[in-house]
């Protein structure tokens, strides 16, 4: 971990300590406290799990078991631009999790991870509301219906052209300065 990261990181659970006060010290409050977190700051830093666990009187491993066992709490910083495969019912039906192996090949991780330069996460939701165009993925805030394997590749290669586009026009514009 750079130093960047470690300050950032360290930021984190300061803040974390902080609203932590806004709770009871009970077991009870554990699931409350962690969607606080994921809420706050897109991810549950796993170094926050000692934190949680000394505040509510459990073991961190208590608190790992019950944060792993619900989907909806993911452990590394959501990418630049996170891709959601909808696994709801109808897309599921139409080969949604085809769609999500063909991210994770694509981008050589696995579903709740994150790139190593940060651009990419993946993870799957439930039911985003356009079950007709099923199966679905969603890049960033933006809805992909129909989607196929062989769209995969396409969508990722755009983001990285207009990355790319963005980096030349930017140096450019140095370069004019
Ligand atoms: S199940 Fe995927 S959009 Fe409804």
């Amino acid at each position: 971990m750079i130093n960047s990261e470690k300050e950032e990181l360290q930021e984190i659970l300061d803040n974390i300590k902080t609203e932590l006060s806004q709770f009871k010290k009970e077991r009870s409050e554990l699931i409350p406290i962690l969607q606080m977190i994921q809420e706050t700051f897109q991810y549950v830093p796993p170094e926050a799990l000692t934190l949680v666990a000394s505040y509510v009187g459990i073991s961190p491993a208590e608190v790992y078991g019950v944060a792993t066992f619900y989907n909806q709490f993911r452990f590394h910083p959501p990418g630049k631009h996170p891709v959601k495969v909808c696994l709801g019912t109808a897309c599921h039906v139409k080969g949604g999790d085809i769609i999500l192996e063909n991210f994770e090949r694509k981008l050589e991780i696995a579903e709740g991870e994150t790139t190593a330069d940060k651009e990419f996460s993946i993870e799957r939701v439930a039911c985003v509301g356009c079950c007709a165009l099923a199966p679905v993925a969603l890049l960033g805030e933006t809805v992909h219906g129909n989607m196929a394997p062989s769209k995969v590749e396409g969508l990722i290669l755009r983001i990285e052209l207009e990355k790319d586009i963005a980096r030349r026009e930017k140096e450019k514009q140095n370069q004019d300065a």
